[in-house]
């Protein structure tokens, strides 16, 4: 009979895991078990403690189906989604910056052309967002797909509400010249969803829950590696404390305020607007 003690059962532990029949899964499973272990021995771990954690755990499944995904906002709020952003998407300098997906990434969002609106009737000041997709050596990406979404000026996405039709987001396709236009609200800095386990946690804290004002992007090319940004206007508040950790200063953009009249897709809008110009730099895939 195998004698378990304190003093081996990680190695006993790790040794078991050290089986598993796909050589990574065998891998993250050790070492996994290894830094388990060594967290439950530095903070001396207590019972209570642990059956805590496993109630918070079983709180974050219990409260997560397809339109919330308190796991994703758990791993956002520890940093660990960006920290695994920024191993995975290590671009060249000058590459656009990858950031943190977020839980309220909707599949399948409607086409729009040059400067459709994706906000439709959601209150708000009108954005025109516009620029080129270009490649690392400054070529043009003509046709790359932007997928775009957002929150309405109350921070609530449509994932969180209760609507039938796509709100706040839309995909647009960049045209011969690389050129876009993109139409929508200006967005609002907004809090993380506090009314579950995540909240909990942070609310015991002092930890900002809130994020600067942004919009999600998720950019698509033949020939480059996939692009999940965000761009965040600048002077925003919550800049410097993004509860998810996702703000890069080639993200911030300067949002210049225009009088009623002629907007970038060649339209009028009567009311006061607002301006964004941005450039997105896609990388390349890798030659294999
Ligand atoms: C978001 O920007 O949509 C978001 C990202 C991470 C956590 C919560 C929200
Ligand atoms: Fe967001």
């Amino acid at each position: 009979m195998q004698l378990v003690t304190e003093d081996n059962i990680t190695t006993l532990a790790e040794q078991r895991w050290a089986t598993a029949k796909d050589p990574r899964t065998a891998q993250l499973m050790t070492a996994l078990v290894r830094h388990l272990h060594d967290f439950a021995r530095e903070v001396r771990l207590t019972e209570a403690e642990w059956m805590t954690a496993i109630q918070w755990l079983t709180a974050t499944g219990q409260i997560s189906d397809e339109k919330r995904e308190e796991f994703i906002l758990a791993s956002d709020v520890l940093g660990l989604s960006m920290l695994v952003v920024q191993m995975n998407h290590r671009f060249e300098p000058g590459a656009t910056p990858a950031t943190v997906l977020g839980p309220f990434h909707i599949e399948g969002s409607p086409e729009l052309g040059f400067g459709g609106d994706m906000s439709d009737d959601v209150a708000g000041t009108p954005l025109y967002i516009t620029g080129t997709v270009r490649s690392l050596d400054g070529s043009p990406v003509p046709d790359a797909v932007l997928d775009v979404w957002q929150a309405d000026a109350d921070g609530a996405y449509e994932a969180q509400l209760d609507v039938d039709e796509a709100r706040l987001r839309a995909k647009y396709h960049a045209r011969e010249d690389g050129t876009y236009c993109v139409r929508t609200i200006a967005p609002k800095g907004y809090s993380i969803p506090m009314d579950g386990p995540v909240g909990d946690l942070i609310g015991r804290t002092e930890i900002s829950h809130f994020r600067p004002a942004h919009v999600h992007f998720l950019l698509t090319a033949d020939g480059h590696e996939p692009l999940i940004t965000h761009l965040f206007e600048e002077g925003a508040e919550y800049l410097d404390s993004d509860v998810v950790f996702g703000t890069k200063q080639e993200l911030v953009v300067r949002y210049d305020q225009r009088e009623p009249g002629s907007t970038p897709d060649g339209l009028e809008c009567s009311v006061p607007w607002v301006e964004a110009r941005y450039d997105f730099v896609l990388q390349p895939c890798a030659p294999h």
